[in-house]
């Protein structure tokens, strides 16, 4: 099920979200849902906060492949890349923000079991995008340059 976006302003999208601590229908539901509405939205991630919910839930979809992040940390973020960025939340905007360029996180599936992973270039920008919003951050906290989109 599509579900709505949040815009910013409302503040859900600037609690610290909780850790996921039951790996069961109902996360799945969520993220299923999430799915939906990142490809429906045709956006590169979303975060549980996005759709109003407050947990430490991510999903990316990228070049690489359809990724779902779950309880995600950062292990360490390495270099320097600075580029174009937007946000679902922040419909007809986009800014210049400054992101590592390779990143190791660790995770959980869906259904709780931990992984790792390293990501680079457009990636790992979209992972740090998406962990920020688990702590509250909005890109255009970090961005310069914010501009409306031209369509
Ligand atoms: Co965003």
């Amino acid at each position: 099920m599509i579900r709505k976006i949040v815009q910013i302003g409302d503040e859900v999208l600037r609690q610290k979200c909780e850790p996921v601590t039951r790996f069961d229908g109902e996360l799945c539901t969520l993220l299923d849902d999430m799915k939906e509405t990142l490809r429906d939205a045709r956006g590169a991630g979303l975060a549980a906060p996005q759709v109003g919910v407050p947990l430490r839930a991510v999903i990316v979809d990228v070049d690489e492949g359809y990724f779902e992040f779950i309880n995600p940390a950062f292990v360490w973020q390495k270099g320097e890349q600075t580029g174009p960025e937007g946000c679902l939340s922040v419909v007809g905007k986009s800014g210049i923000v400054t992101r590592p360029n390779k990143v190791k996180i660790v995770y959980s599936d869906r259904k709780g079991d931990r992984y790792s992973l390293v990501a680079r270039g457009f990636f790992a920008r979209a992972i740090c995008h998406e962990l920020d919003h688990l702590d509250g951050v909005i890109y255009t906290d970090k961005a310069v340059d914010i501009r409306d989109e031209e369509d």
